[in-house]
């Protein structure tokens, strides 16, 4: 297929692009850099030894991204690019509505135009909201607390709407659970500007002596220790739900939405004590007050992936440490040389 991947240069967008030029697929990349490097496209390059087309295209230019689908024959669409930092998009929400509905109107216009009809959306488990109760399902009410789970939630709708009036549209909200892990290369991974709100960045940072500990955020919670507990997945195996999902729409019309996870949930002490254990770093942390609006558990019910599209995590919460070690480890060593 030739796959058109917006934000194809962000940090899932980008071991998504790997997995598909690895299962034989071409692709063409629109990305405007907002939060990325254009060397990853050259970092993508040297991992597959396969060439694509790619473009500086911003999702807001309609114009712009037009010219693509007529400079290709484009059969499905992966749609990655979007604002994603919670705590911003509380600072400048009509950015981030700007930005994440334009975008994907744009995009949905165009393929309407252009009678492209398969879809992958990156939606994620913040839709969940805070009223379901864990393990997630996809059945479960959508909801959101902050500008950025909201754009999720309108987008999923739009894109359900769509495919209503759309009796030839195929698409798929792939909602993702904690992605972290990086490429084994160590040529591509999660290397967030400034100082991190996740936690796996956060980590990464400390270990790497760029931040002096980690806060833990609430030991209060009713979880297994007090800690938050969430459902933390290797970059490379939500890169390979991407290629199931698209390859399921060839059989599949309408609307569809997964869970992307692996069904487990970490507390955030287990995930430090792994990360220490595995990369023999010590890691100094302090406990804190809960962060606002922070759930105690969020993991996923994922028997519909594996169900449907034949999808099944393979990497475990060791890899993920390690592998975003490595990565961190890797780029830090470059930038100081
Ligand atoms: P990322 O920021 O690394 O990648 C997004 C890419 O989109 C970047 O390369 C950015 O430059 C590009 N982009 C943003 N706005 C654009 C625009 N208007 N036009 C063109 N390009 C634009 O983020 P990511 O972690 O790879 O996330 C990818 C998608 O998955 C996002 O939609 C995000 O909301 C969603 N998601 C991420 C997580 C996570 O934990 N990383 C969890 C759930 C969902
Ligand atoms: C955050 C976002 C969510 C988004 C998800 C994946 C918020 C409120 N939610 O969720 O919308 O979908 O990232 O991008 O930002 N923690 C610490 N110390 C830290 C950082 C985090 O203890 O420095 C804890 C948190 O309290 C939580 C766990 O680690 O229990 C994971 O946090 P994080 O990586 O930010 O992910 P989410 O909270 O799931």
């Amino acid at each position: 297929m030739n796959v058109l991947v917006t934000g194809g240069a962000g940090f899932i967008g980008s071991h998504a692009c790997v997995s598909l030029l690895e299962a034989g697929h071409n692709i063409v990349i629109a990305d405007n850099f907002c939060n990325s490097s254009p060397e990853v496209l050259e970092h993508i390059k040297t991992i597959t030894g396969r060439t694509f087309s790619h473009y500086n295209c911003d999702l807001l230019d309609y114009e712009e991204l037009a010219e693509i689908f007529e400079k290709h024959e484009i059969d499905a669409v992966i749609h990655f690019a979007g604002l994603k930092s919670v705590p911003e998009s509380t600072r400048i929400p009509l950015t981030y509505y700007h930005n994440n509905l334009t975008g994907t109107l744009h995009l949905l216009q165009i393929m309407e135009k252009k009678k492209v009809n398969r879809l992958v959306f990156s939606s994620s488990a913040t839709v969940y909201g805070t009223s379901n109760q864990v393990p997630y399902e996809e059945s479960m009410p959508t909801s959101a607390t902050n500008p950025y789970g909201w754009t999720k939630v309108m987008i999923e709708q739009m894109l359900n709407d769509y495919t209503v009036a759309n009796s030839d549209a195929a698409i798929t909200c792939l909602r993702y659970f904690n992605p972290i892990g990086a490429h084994k290369s160590g040529l591509i991974g999660d290397n967030p500007n400034g100082i991190p709100n996740n936690l796996m960045p956060y980590v990464c940072q400390t270990a790497v002596g760029k931040l002096p500990f980690i806060r833990v955020f609430g030991t209060d919670f009713n979880t297994k220790d007090g800690t938050g507990v969430r459902d933390y997945l290797h970059v490379l195996d939500l890169a390979e739900g991407h290629v199931k999902a698209l390859e399921h729409l060839e059989k599949k019309k309408g609307f569809t939405v997964y869970n992307l996870g692996t069904g487990q949930g970490t507390s955030v002490l287990e995930l430090l004590d792994t990360f220490e254990r595995v990369n023999n770093i010590p890691l100094k942390r302090e406990l804190h007050d809960r962060r606002p609006g922070d759930i105690a558990e969020s993991y996923a019910n994922v028997d519909r992936a594996v169900k449907e599209i034949g999808w099944e995590t393979r990497y475990s919460l060791e890899d993920m440490c390690r592998d975003s070690w490595n990565f961190i480890r890797t780029n830090t060593d470059k930038q100081a040389n």
